[in-house]
């Protein structure tokens, strides 16, 4: 068995630490059980996206806080013998492990969920174990997507549209504040983003669903965005990510046409580390200003806390904060005025040498590490962990 430690280049880190992770969904599912239970919250959960993030809080609030059955779908990679696998596959084996000790259904796919094949797997095990479904949470992050019907791969891009993009950035590895210009994309790549991350794939997963007979009377579904701060927009909201996004409310459009309005919502989430935005450029320095200031103010949230308060207002209360869009607005308290004042001031200050005086990197960089289950407390990081493992309720 080895011992494992961070290895990080950049956004990424390829290594993961087993207990480290079972500790952060015990963590997560620690802070629901903590909270009021749920009213009203849907009993029969899929979750697309279900292993790490915005996702695995959306698995975890409705089945912690409300007794749902949950399946999760998820592409992540197993451990072996001698290596670490990824931290979403030792995530869903904690989530399934806990699940199960509290006597709640779960069942995970590990798999490409843009596939013709995974979505006719899961449908299978609806039918067979649940029956229907009450609420599908489409929370998927990927780069790229290999269409089922063409088999075409599209890659997603993070760029602007029609003009060149210069702003500050942050070199986490170095833990400098540098200058980044970022080319357009072509016309090509925006639409190659949609492709992959706009709202196809969750309207063919609902159709599959429901022409299988497994969409129980009034389900509702929901899909993750987000608006953010001006100073990014050039590179998110008005970017080729942003388009993709923009590409979800056409999905909501449609399905509530058919299947009523209020079925499909999509919600609009606080920016949070991920292993999705550090790969933005730009928002990791934003990030870090922003937890300064919502950390000092008090109302700082991660994403179980901003999943929970989604499932206790869109569930619970049919006033929840909507926009004039539609939209369910989480990222409420991250667009306060105050709060968008103070960062931005810092914006126009933040430099390599006051980076850690005006901003939270080292809390950036601790959540960045937790997200691999590194820095936890009470997890001797010296011992030999084993790596290779798995539950049987994890298909693929
Ligand atoms: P994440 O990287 O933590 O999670 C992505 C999930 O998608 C994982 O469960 C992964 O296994 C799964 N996945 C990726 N490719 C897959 C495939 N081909 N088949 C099956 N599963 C696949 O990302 P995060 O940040 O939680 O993002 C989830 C959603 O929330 C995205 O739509 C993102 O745009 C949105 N969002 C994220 C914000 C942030 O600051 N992190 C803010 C607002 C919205």
């Amino acid at each position: 068995m080895p011992v494992v430690t961070p290895k990080t280049r950049g956004f990424i880190c390829t290594t993961s630490h087993p207990t480290g992770c079972a500790a952060n969904v015990k963590a997560q599912i620690e802070y629901v059980k903590s909270q009021p239970a749920l009213e009203n919250v849907a009993k029969k959960v899929l979750v697309i996206g279900a292993s790490t993030g915005y996702g695995l809080a959306s698995r975890i609030v409705p089945a912690f806080g409300g007794g749902a059955s949950t399946i999760g779908v998820f592409f992540e990679k197993p451990g072996s013998e001698k290596r670490s696998g990824s931290a979403g596959w030792y995530n869903s084996i904690a989530f399934e492990q806990e699940a199960k000790e509290a006597g709640l259904y779960a069942k995970s796919f590990n798999g490409d969920a843009f596939s013709h094949e995974l979505k006719a797997q899961v449908i299978e095990t609806i039918k067979q174990d649940l029956g229907q479904v009450d609420m599908i949470v489409y929370s998927l992050a990927s780069p790229r997507r290999t269409d089922p019907d063409s088999g075409e791969t599209f890659n997603s891009v993070l760029k602007p549209l029609g003009e060149t993009y210069t702003n500050k950035t942050l070199n986490t590895d170095k833990a400098e504040v540098t200058e980044v210009s970022i080319d357009p994309a072509s016309q090509e790549e925006v639409e190659h983003t949609v492709k992959v991350m706009g709202g196809e794939d969750w309207s063919y997963w609902i159709s599959a669903l429901d022409e299988a007979g497994v969409l129980a009377e009034g389900f509702k579904t929901v899909a993750y965005s987000y608006i953010g701060p001006e100073m990014t927009w050039p590179i998110y909201t008005n970017g080729t990510i942003g388009t993709a996004k923009k590409d979800l409310d056409k999905t909501v459009a449609a399905l509530d046409a058919k299947y009523g309005a209020q079925t499909a919502v999509v919600s609009v989430n606080k920016a949070l580390v991920t292993q999705a935005s550090s790969a933005i450029p730009v928002v990791p320095l934003y990030i870090s200003l922003l937890y300064k200031v919502m950390k000092e103010k008090g109302n700082h949230e991660g994403c179980i806390e901003q999943i929970h308060r989604l499932f206790a207002t869109y569930y619970g209360d049919a006033s929840a904060a909507s926009d004039e869009d539609g939209r369910v607005r989480i990222d409420d308290w991250e667009m306060a005025p105050d709060i968008q004042a103070e960062v931005d001031a810092l914006w126009n200050k933040v430099n390599t040498e006051n980076l850690r005086d005006l901003s939270d990197f080292d809390g950036y960089q601790a959540e960045f590490l937790r997200l691999f289950g590194f820095g936890i407390d009470g997890i001797n990081y010296e011992a030999e962990v084993d790596t290779d493992i798995a539950v049987p309720s994890i298909e693929g």
